[in-house]
């Protein structure tokens, strides 16, 4: 009954799907399995809705004992499973790419405490980024990482995919605020590594391997993660910059001047801004110009806070760096300043396919790959555009056509990852590999370092049933 969308690849060697495996799960899982076509439809489909799966059976565990108990019947019979938490993903990994058993953690959303002096929230891995964030709010906490999706995607999803976002700059990588988890392994073997401690040096260090190895090493089902106190006062400025030269020194006098109260700084360039307002009938508060940046800064004083952004801003206009710019502490100009750059992803949808990168580049080559790519593809594109975490040396280069075009994609790969692996970059930043840049991981990671993961992989999850085609390359 399986279809295979990708004329290239085989189905690996697991089972097909049979009546008895249904009336287990059901019986497993009452009123929790959906089989029907149009109900799956959603989940067999990303977010790009450039990958598609065929999946005919999802499961919605609530609890860590019921996500074990599917894995171990599912490894008995060698059937193929794909966790999925908000399906937010952006390079395939949450769908399905044949038949595989879709195990979602939608209902594995409950808070399991919140110590509000160390900060330390612990929870299922269902919950919802935002409703996270508005839950450790109460106690005037925040959530380490923030991002467009934080409306839909699942902090298991987070974790999974080792998402950065734009706080990454002032909280760290979730490496770092991450002090413990829970993991269910293929064989159904649940990995207590729940530790709600800030130190702890006894042996290896297991919850990182979990932490961006997009489910394929096993599923996570508990978090703990360890909320900085929120901001009391937070101010967003918008500025126009002439260059991108001037992008990088603003920055450059933001880290020196801002200090512990930047909180973000973000670039796009005039193709986004095109893109947002051509697309989503959003208008910038500023006049034209060939970059943005966007800085945001968090502290718990708002008249020093505000002094000091002000006194930044006046330099970097009287040194010429800019000249046209705005700044909010309201919270909704605050939003809808944030809305420019958060949205971007949705703008681009709009075009029709979207050719979607996200890199990690020296910042002294970082915009260089946007005017290459942008000659390189000329007119075959409709956009070409530029934006990201420039201060994390996060590039997001993005490219769209009305419709998947053989002849743009080879223009594109494998030109953008031979150019990335030239100046010593990432070919993911943050995004992971997933289905679609699996086969590029050479480019960024040694063999040595592959043949280790895929021996890794042999021991976690011997019969490769959790997420196969994902992540590792096919050789
Ligand atoms: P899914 O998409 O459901 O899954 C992602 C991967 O994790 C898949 O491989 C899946 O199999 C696996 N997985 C999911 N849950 C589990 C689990 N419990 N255990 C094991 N494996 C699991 N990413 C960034 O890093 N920074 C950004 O700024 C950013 N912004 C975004 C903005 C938008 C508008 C969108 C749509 C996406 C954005 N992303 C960003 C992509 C990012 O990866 C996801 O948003 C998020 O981290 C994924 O969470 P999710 O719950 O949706 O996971
Ligand atoms: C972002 O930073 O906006 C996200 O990573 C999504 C994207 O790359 O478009
Ligand atoms: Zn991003």
């Amino acid at each position: 009954l399986t279809r295979n969308r990708y004329p290239d690849l085989k189905k690996g060697p697991y089972a097909d799907l049979t009546g008895q495996d249904v009336d287990y799960f059901s019986n497993l899982l009452p009123g929790r399995v959906l089989t029907d076509a149009s109900d799956l439809e959603g989940s067999n489909t990303d977010w790009l809705g450039t990958c598609r799966g065929s999946s005919q059976l999802l499961l919605r565990p609530k609890t860590t004992d019921e996500v074990s108990k599917i894995l171990e019947y599912c490894n008995g019979r060698k059937l193929a499973v794909v966790p999925q938490g908000g399906n937010t993903g952006l390079v395939g990994g949450s769908v399905p790419v044949f038949d595989e058993i879709i195990i979602s953690t939608q209902l594995m959303n409950q808070i399991i405490s919140l110590d509000d002096i160390s900060g330390t929230l612990e929870c299922q891995a269902g919950c919802v980024l935002a409703a996270l964030d508005s839950y450790v709010s109460d106690s005037n906490l925040t959530m380490p990482l923030d991002l467009g999706a934080k409306g839909s995607c699942h902090i298991g999803g987070n974790l999974s995919t080792n998402a950065g976002g734009v706080r990454l700059l002032r909280y760290g990588s979730l490496h770092g605020s991450v002090l413990g988890l829970e993991a269910v392994l293929a064989s159904g073997e649940i990995i207590d590594c729940k530790s709600t401690l800030r130190k702890d040096n006894t042996g290896y260090d297991l919850k990182q391997l979990f932490i961006g190895s997009e489910g394929t090493l096993g599923i996570i089902t508990a978090v703990s993660i360890l909320c900085p106190q929120k901001p009391k006062s937070v101010s967003v400025a918008f500025l126009g910059c002439e260059s991108f030269e001037t992008v990088l020194s603003i920055f450059k006098q933001a880290k020196h001047s801002l200090g512990e109260i930047l909180l973000a700084f973000e670039f796009m360039d005039s193709a986004s801004m095109d893109t947002v307002r051509d697309n989503l009938n959003l208008t910038s508060p500023v006049s034209e110009f060939p970059f943005y940046v966007l800085i945001e800064t968090g502290g718990s004083d708002g008249k020093h806070d505000e002094e000091k952004l002000t006194a930044f801003l006046e330099n970097q206009m009287s040194s010429g760096l800019i000249s046209d710019g705005t700044v909010a502490t309201e919270s909704t100009k605050i939003a809808n300043i944030w809305g420019l750059r958060e949205r971007m992803a949705e703008g681009l949808m709009v075009d029709g396919y979207n050719y979607k990168y996200d890199v990690s580049l020296p910042l002294s080559k970082f915009y260089q790959l946007v005017d290459d790519m942008r000659d390189r593809v000329g007119g075959l594109a409709t956009r070409v555009v530029g934006y990201g975490h420039v201060g994390d040396g996060n590039l997001h280069l993005n490219v769209t056509s009305p419709q998947y075009d053989e002849e743009l994609m080879s223009l594109i790969e494998p030109f953008i990852y031979d150019w990335v692996s030239k100046y010593k970059g990432s070919i993911s930043a943050e995004h992971g590999l997933g289905f679609k840049k699996r086969n590029f991981i050479y480019h960024s990671k040694s063999k040595s370092a592959v043949d280790l993961m895929k021996r890794m992989k042999l021991l976690m999850d011997p019969n490769g049933i959790l997420n196969p085609y994902k992540l590792l390359p096919d050789n």
